[in-house]
């Protein structure tokens, strides 16, 4: 009997182990199947403060007609309250749902989204109910779909539709319903249009859609032409709502690139034009830096496929890839890809320290040339975060041959690792472009793999990688989509004038 208690104890402590096992394995592999969520960027204190009394004023401005009766009773300070935590809830997750969406969303574009509320809000108690819903709306949604996004300004625009100072039984229910559906349009599509032209259509066709729309629901009996005291402040008058709506949104698009600087919004008309190679820091890269450009042309096409493999932002890094390495414009010589083969100065100076001064001024003059030709932070990010914390392993080396007293971080660039997968992507392309570029014409693509995958991993072991936010998976698909690419290049590739021993850049 006491061998069968002692059987069955091991059999149930062997089911316990197992059991257990099994459950840290399926952790490790959901854990490892999830794709890692990106920590919105902190807002400082002051500036939560101010976007806290924005959005107390904005509460109170929607609410307080709810006080204005002659006795006041305590079913109308009720009746207040909920209506004023109602806006107040209603800024918060507007202000959440923002920095989901853009997780790099900094405080003043959160101010710009809950100051274009106030506006509104501001307007419709001074105009009440004689205020036409469709041109206060829809303009400030096409900046916020631009700048922020869709789903931002979907948020936005329910809150500034459903939220009204005056009761909106004063208000045509149509014409709220076709103003919900016109921004609610303008929101979705401001966040895909790529250029002014689109802009300038969408400013044409959404009014004339609100005209027809309104003329249906509404009725045509509205339709006068423009009445000069009614014009500013029409509500239901057909033809005025539409033609101010038209106005105010012509108004808005040619002010757009002025909101694109001050709140620093980077939208994907600015994107188009900044990666126009016509632009004249561009063109001195190709003309000052052609091995530099070349470098930037085929890392643009690596960098993109990769991006689209993943359903990242293909726009930007196109744009931030085009400016990453800008900085090599200080002195284009001292880079390999620019040198001809005959000479090289870093061994004319033969001074490891001086070489990795000069490699990191690239990262220090590229950011003072993107601040002196005021590219957006998102681009101007690509500078320092291509090159993140890499050694200088080829200066590192001559530095310990010549017995030098040195520092591993001395040979290292200053930083920071990538932030953005983006950004990763871009450093990936860099190291592999380089590599790739070596390699001999008739290499097969294991071959190209193995050298993908090794720089990969070298990036990662060194922690490069940490702040990406890039999944495994997303790091695969990357190196699948280099090999494609280089598949695509490799008949017509250029042999770098160098050794595989100082393939630095
Ligand atoms: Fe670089
Ligand atoms: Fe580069």
């Amino acid at each position: 009997m006491p061998i069968i208690f002692k059987l069955i104890k091991q059999i149930s402590l062997y089911s316990v182990h197992n059991f257990i096992t099994n459950l840290k394995k399926l952790n490790f592999f959901w854990r490892r199947s999830q794709v890692p969520t990106k920590e919105p960027i902190q807002i400082s204190t002051i500036d939560k403060l101010i976007i806290f009394l924005i959005c107390i004023v904005i509460s109170i401005i929607s609410s307080y007609k709810i006080l204005l009766v002659p006795f006041l009773q305590s079913s109308i300070i009720i009746s207040w309250s909920i209506s004023f935590f109602e806006v107040l809830i209603s800024c918060s997750f507007l202000i959440l749902v923002s920095r989901k969406e853009t997780p790099t969303i900094n405080s003043r574009q959160i101010l710009l989204i809950v100051s274009l509320l106030l506006f509104v809000q501001a307007i419709k108690t001074i105009f009440g109910s004689g205020i036409s819903p469709l041109s206060i709306i829809v303009p400030p949604a096409l900046i916020i779909s631009q700048g922020m996004g869709s789903i931002t300004a979907l948020a936005w625009v329910s809150i500034a539709t459903l939220s009204w100072p005056d009761s909106i039984i004063e208000i045509n229910n149509n014409l709220l319903l076709i103003t919900l559906i016109c921004s609610s349009i303008v929101s979705v599509l401001g966040g895909k249009i790529r250029s002014r032209a689109q802009l300038l259509q969408l400013s044409i066709f959404v009014p004339l859609g609100a005209l027809l729309s309104q003329w249906l629901l509404i009725g045509n009996d509205k339709f006068s032409l423009v009445d000069n005291q009614e014009f500013f402040v029409s509500n239901g008058q057909i033809f005025s709502d539409s033609l101010l709506l038209a106005i105010i949104m012509l108004i808005t698009i040619l002010f757009i690139p002025i909101f694109e600087s001050v709140f620093g919004l980077l939208t994907k008309a600015r994107l188009l034009e900044l990666a126009d190679k016509e632009k004249p820091l561009i063109r001195r890269l190709s003309i000052e830096a052609p091995g530099t450009f070349e470098h930037t042309l085929l890392i643009c096409g690596l960098a993109e496929e990769a991006t689209r493999m993943i359903g990242g932002d293909i726009d930007l890094i196109k744009t931030g890839s085009l400016y990453h390495d800008i900085g090599k414009l200080h002195a284009p010589n001292w880079f390999i890809e620019n040198q001809d083969g005959s000479k090289n100065p870093h061994d004319e100076i033969d001074d490891p320290l001086k070489s990795v001064e000069i490699l990191q001024a690239h990262v220090d003059e590229g950011l003072k040339y993107a601040r002196k030709n005021r590219l957006p932070k998102p681009i101007a990010n690509f500078i320092p975060e291509h090159q993140g914390t890499l050694k200088m392993g080829y200066f590192l080396n001559r530095a310990e041959e010549k017995k030098l007293n040195i520092k591993e971080s001395d040979f290292r660039y200053k930083g920071p690792i990538p932030q953005s997968k983006e950004t990763a992507i871009l450093m990936l392309a860099d190291g592999c472009e380089a590599a790739l570029r070596a390699m001999d014409i008739n290499a097969s693509d294991q071959e190209a793999l193995e050298t993908i995958s090794k720089i990969v991993i070298s990036r990662q072991t060194d922690g490069q990688l940490d702040d990406s936010n890039l999944s495994k998976g997303e790091i695969f698909l990357i190196k699948k989509s280099f090999l494609n690419v280089w598949k695509r290049i490799r008949h017509r590739r250029i042999q770098y004038p160098t050794t595989k021993n100082n393939t630095f850049s």
